[in-house]
């Protein structure tokens, strides 16, 4: 049989494009295709990281931690408290707020003329501050799948509109320490009305074996070198939850405290630290 080669360079050709078509499309194409987003809820975090969606279901108990903040993130009453609040009176249904942010987290009071409240006919938090009526409610739900799924779970730690901190991403860090969440050595979390262990910063810092450790970690300065909320500045100290709750590998220089002498009677009694 005679090749005829009129015949074989199409073809070949045609072969050729089917199989390198959309290696070039791929090179080429989705550089130009810009995505305008005007909000972090737009980025599919989960696309680039995937590794941390995976950590959070790597073990029951992981998993019971992300439902734990998948609930939290759940409840539009702490989301807005997050983002807005400085105390929440449930029976007065109003978040408090302060006009000052510099006192955000110094201890000062909540301001009672500057609240949000709740406003039952359209279900939404209404902002009265600035005399202005506004919509206030921040609902991490975005994909219209009821509840929190995905994406919505990392924006409840991560939405720099909720931390109060500008960034060309709209994604920042805070740690677990945040005076929102569970609170540090200066002070217990403010969201006392919605669950209970805003205690648990404040409980690490005193009375408490690991106390050390701690405080310690609160006088490094972060990676995160920024304040959160108007004034709190993100100490390294929520890395000692990290230490402890994760796999994450710790460094440890531990120093003994003084050796307790108990064949002498004369020794000042102290509590073991
Ligand atoms: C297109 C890929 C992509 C998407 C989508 C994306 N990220 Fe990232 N992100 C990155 C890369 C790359 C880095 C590492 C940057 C670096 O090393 O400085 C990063 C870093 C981060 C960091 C660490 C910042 C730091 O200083 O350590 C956080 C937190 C983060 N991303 C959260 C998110 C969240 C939350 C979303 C979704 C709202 C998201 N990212 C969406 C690619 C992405
Ligand atoms: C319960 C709060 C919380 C949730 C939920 C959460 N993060 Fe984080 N994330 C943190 C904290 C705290 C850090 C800082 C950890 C550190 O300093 O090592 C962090 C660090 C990161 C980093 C930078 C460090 C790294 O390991 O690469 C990325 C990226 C990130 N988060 C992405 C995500 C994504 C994506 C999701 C959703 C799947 C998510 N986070 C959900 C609290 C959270
Ligand atoms: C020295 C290790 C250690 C450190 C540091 C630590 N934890 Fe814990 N945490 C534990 C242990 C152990 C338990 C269980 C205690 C119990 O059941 O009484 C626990 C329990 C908890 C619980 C309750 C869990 C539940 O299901 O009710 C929360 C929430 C928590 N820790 C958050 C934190 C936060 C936030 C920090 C940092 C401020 C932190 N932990 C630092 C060891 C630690």
């Amino acid at each position: 049989m005679v090749i005829n080669a009129k015949i074989l360079i199409p073809v070949f050709i045609a072969i050729l494009g089917i199989y390198m078509m959309p290696a070039i499309l791929a090179t080429f194409y989705s550089p130009h295709t810009i995505e305008s987003s005007s909000d972090a809820r737009d980025l599919k975090c989960i696309s680039c990281h995937d590794y941390i969606a995976r950590e959070f279901n790597s073990s029951d108990e992981s998993r019971r931690v992300l439902d734990k903040h998948a609930a939290a993130a759940n409840n539009i009453n702490y989301t807005t408290f997050l983002k807005y609040g400085y105390h929440y009176n449930i029976s007065e249904g109003r978040i408090y707020t302060t006009k000052n942010t510099s006192t955000w987290d110094l201890g000062a009071s909540a301001d009672p003329a500057s609240y949000i409240y709740w406003e039952p006919s359209l279900g939404w938090w209404i902002d009265n501050r600035a005399g202005t009526m506004q919509l206030a409610s921040v609902n991490l739900e975005n994909n219209g799948i009821q509840g929190i799924q995905l994406e919505e779970i990392c924006l409840f730690c991560h939405s720099s509109d909720i931390l109060g901190v500008s960034t060309h991403t709209s994604v920042s860090v805070t740690g677990c320490t945040d005076i929102k969440c569970h609170g540090n050595s200066s002070g217990t979390g403010y969201g006392k009305e919605f669950y209970t262990t805003v205690m648990t910063g404040y409980n690490l810092s005193s009375n408490n074996v690991h106390a050390r450790w701690f405080k310690a970690m609160g006088n490094t300065s972060s990676p995160y070198n920024y304040t959160v909320h108007g004034d709190s500045h993100v100490s390294s100290d929520y890395l000692t939850c990290i230490g402890c709750h994760t796999y994450t590998r710790v460094s440890l220089n531990i120093t003994s405290p003084e050796k307790y002498m108990h064949n002498d009677f004369n020794t000042a009694k102290i509590r073991y630290q």
